[in-house]
């Protein structure tokens, strides 16, 4: 009971104490700011409030690889007439193409063999669209529309890429044979392609694509012969479905069909995944007559 009642009289005490020390430190902290000396009334500043205004999002970012090549051109003018901010990866780096969107592109310079050619350039990037690819001997064909694809991929996987378009190429059955590595690289590359982005992952597979190839300030103009092809081929669809006269009955599409389509891929969300064959091509292109 003794013991008690000293508990409940000691209680405030200490509570006091406590109190008082607590009050002894926070005013020696606050002090400071909260002075309340005669001689210094204005020293309780309040800092003006910064308003953070939201800053809209800049535009999507697309890399394009072999930007300075025949369709890759086509592709980063499409990009960069639609809004988007757009880059270019190859050996060569800038395009010598002397007209003004060249230079709202930003030219890398870098081979997709060469890892560290790889590295940054996928920063920030949302899609790729790869349109690296060619001819010569058997393995370097594999190694150039296969291996060297397959390397992007796999990179820009890691980086977090949201969608990645490849440029591929229809079959030419029996041709096939003579242009093993090509059409062997190509399949590679595309199984690596559906594997890795599953959800943002498009193949274009045009069969000649027609068009003018700028090479510095001169213009091949490739339509002469794609583009009348084109439309007389396009009505043998059923024809195409015979597997003999399939390769032959392709239609060619034209490189701003190509473009188009490969651009809207890539930035379009819901785009379906997949293989997107000459007819494909024409549709989402708008060249179907
Ligand atoms: N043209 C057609 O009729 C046609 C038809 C069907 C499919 N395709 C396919 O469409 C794609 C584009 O064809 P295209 O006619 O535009 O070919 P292209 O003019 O020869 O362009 C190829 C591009 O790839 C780049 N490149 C090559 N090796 C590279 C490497 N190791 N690293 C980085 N870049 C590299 C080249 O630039 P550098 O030399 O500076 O590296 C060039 O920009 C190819 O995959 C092709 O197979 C074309």
């Amino acid at each position: 009971m003794y013991y008690g009642m000293r508990r409940m009289v000691l209680r405030p005490i200490q509570y006091r104490s406590q109190l008082s020390r607590l009050v002894s430190q926070g005013l020696s902290i606050t002090g400071r700011l909260l002075s309340t000396d005669s001689d210094k009334p204005n020293d309780f500043k309040v800092e003006e409030a910064e308003t953070l205004k939201p800053q809209p999002p800049g535009p999507e970012k697309l890399l394009v690889l072999g930007g300075n090549g025949f369709v890759g051109s086509h592709v980063c003018k499409e990009a960069l007439q639609q809004g988007f901010s757009v880059s270019s990866l190859s050996r060569s780096g800038r395009s010598s193409i002397q007209e003004h969107w060249a230079d709202g592109v930003v030219w890398h310079q870098g081979s997709l063999l060469v890892p560290d050619s790889l590295q940054d350039v996928m920063d920030g990037v949302s899609a790729v669209i790869s349109c690296v690819g060619g001819f010569g001997s058997g393995s370097y064909m594999y190694k150039i529309n296969g291996t060297a694809n397959i390397n992007a991929i796999r990179a820009a996987a890691e980086k977090g890429v949201k969608r990645f378009v490849y440029i591929s190429a229809a079959d030419f059955g029996l041709v096939n044979y003579l242009l093993q590595g090509y059409y062997d690289g190509k399949r590679a590359a595309e199984a690596e392609l559906l594997s890795k982005f599953t959800y943002g992952g498009v193949i274009l597979r045009p069969g000649f694509i027609h068009g003018t190839r700028q090479v510095g300030g001169i213009k091949i103009p490739l339509g002469v012969v794609g583009s009348p092809l084109e439309m007389i081929l396009q009505h043998a669809k059923p024809l195409s479905k015979v597997p003999v006269f399939g390769p032959l009955f392709t239609p060619p599409v034209s490189v701003a069909a190509v473009s188009r389509v490969a651009v809207r891929a890539a930035t379009d969300q819901v785009f379906p995944p997949g293989i997107v064959d000459v007819y494909g091509i024409l549709r989402y292109g708008g060249e179907q007559r």
